[in-house]
């Protein structure tokens, strides 16, 4: 092993981005690496595209409940409080799946298009009118969360502060910055998700929407989330239902603003690629899918071993952690030529960016898709090419590659 620092939960080595290099070193390695933690734990690091399909396409074998999906461990109480969809198994997973799932169709989601590019434009003309600015205040953040609320019906009016909570939570993956009391808080934070006060005023937020729902029911996701009935008959519970909210809020918001990052940043970096599907529109949806993969929104998840099992000849113990890193599978050579490389004619769509396929592949991806699709096309029909003004601010995660803050101009 050279002097390339693979510790990759180490958060120091991603506050400039995704550690090709580290990713690289690590597939390098016979069969999977194992990445000691300073607790005294440690993970089985999965770097190779097709190791992480199949960890993600046997849940039984890899589960998501039993450790939930993060490195960090948290307590049996903990996740008892926080479990979304994300950390459930079978066959709760698929009862749940399945009443969300009517949302984010393909059709269902195409009904959306006139919705979002209206969306997309309201804010594509602000940024021209302003000619330069913060990408993420002006376009990246806004776009996502209000066309998610609009999917799930919540008023406009409660955008900025929803917005607030989110960007609470991507920090709590990271460090922390509120005080534990903050919004009213009075619950221990190690059963809030993300640990964050944040969430707690999300899940009141959340309730608020409940009982208006229950009352006045409507044809929107808010209503299926508050009303809805699983296989078995019964409503959400309480925990449930505050958790799967959260979990659409933040999954829907978060990564897609990330990728809206990315799409600019990358802009930048290959004005010729851009070049290309301004000449010709028909690249977008494979720029789209290049952008996606090269981005990574979410870098890793995390699966525990149920029984004693073997993954590319390494032999893996009842218990273990296993953690898939989405972004180095994007990157990895067997399965994308010159991987570091951003092609807008690649035929990328085999990237892991929404999982590594599975029973927990993102609900969210024909949205997420049609929305960048929308932004790219704007983009490409006013005329204009983008490039940053200064360095972007990377959010200091190894589970989120979040861009902060990044400084754009329309060049003239
Ligand atoms: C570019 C944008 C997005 C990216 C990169 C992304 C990425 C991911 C990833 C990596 C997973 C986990 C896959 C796994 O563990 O196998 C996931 C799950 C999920 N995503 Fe997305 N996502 C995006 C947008 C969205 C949107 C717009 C929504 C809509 C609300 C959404 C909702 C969800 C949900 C509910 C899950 C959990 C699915 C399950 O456990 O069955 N995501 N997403």
């Amino acid at each position: 092993m050279n002097s390339v620092n693979t510790n990759l939960a180490d958060y120091d080595l991603f506050d400039q981005g995704l550690p090709l290099e580290s990713f690289a070193e690590i597939r390098k390695q016979p069969g999977l690496y194992w990445i000691d933690e300073e607790d005294g734990s440690g993970f089985w690091a999965v770097t190779r595209h097709k190791d992480i399909q199949a960890v993600s396409r046997d849940a039984e074998t890899f589960s998501s409940a039993v450790g939930f999906t993060h490195m960090e461990d948290i307590d049996a109480e903990a996740m008892e409080y926080r479990r979304s969809i994300i950390e459930t198994d079978p066959p709760k997973h698929m009862a749940i799946r399945k009443m969300l799932a009517p949302f984010f169709t393909p059709r269902k989601v195409k009904e959306c298009e006139a919705m979002i590019r209206e969306v997309v434009n309201k804010h594509l003309d602000a940024f021209v009118a302003a000619g330069e600015g913060d990408w993420l205040k002006l376009v990246a953040k806004p776009i996502p969360i209000e066309v998610l609320c609009r999917l799930i019906g919540l008023p406009e009016e409660d955008i900025p502060f929803i917005i607030e909570l989110t960007d609470h939570l991507v920090i709590g993956i990271t460090v922390g910055d509120l005080p534990a009391d903050a919004y009213g808080n009075t619950t221990e934070l190690r059963l809030l998700p993300f640990n964050s006060p944040a969430a707690h005023a999300l899940f009141e937020y959340g309730e608020k929407i409940r009982a208006d729902r229950r009352a006045n029911p409507r044809e929107d996701l808010a209503t299926i989330l508050a009303t809805g009935k699983l296989e078995t008959g019964a409503e959400l519970n309480d925990l449930d239902y505050r958790n799967n909210f959260q979990a659409l809020v933040f999954a829907g918001n978060e990564t897609t603003r990330t990728a809206m990052s990315h799409l600019a940043l990358q802009w930048s970096l290959n004005p010729a690629e851009f070049a290309k599907v301004a000449a010709d529109p028909g690249l977008i949806p494979s720029a789209i899918d290049e952008v996606l993969r090269v981005a990574s929104p979410v870098i890793y998840m995390r699966r525990t071993a149920t029984k004693d099992t073997e993954l590319a000849g390494t032999q893996i113990k009842k218990g273990d952690k296993i953690i898939t890193w989405f972004a180095a599978g994007n990157h990895d050579e067997e399965a994308f030529d010159d991987p570091h490389s951003f092609r807008a004619d690649r035929k990328a769509s085999n990237h892991e960016a929404f999982g590594g396929g599975g029973i927990h592949t993102c609900l969210g991806a024909f949205l997420a898709r049609l929305e960048l699709r929308i932004l790219l096309d704007e983009m490409v029909k006013r005329n204009f090419s983008i490039e940053t003004t200064g360095e972007p601010v990377y959010i200091k995660s190894n589970f989120v590659n979040g861009i902060d803050a990044m400084p754009m101009r329309i060049k003239d």
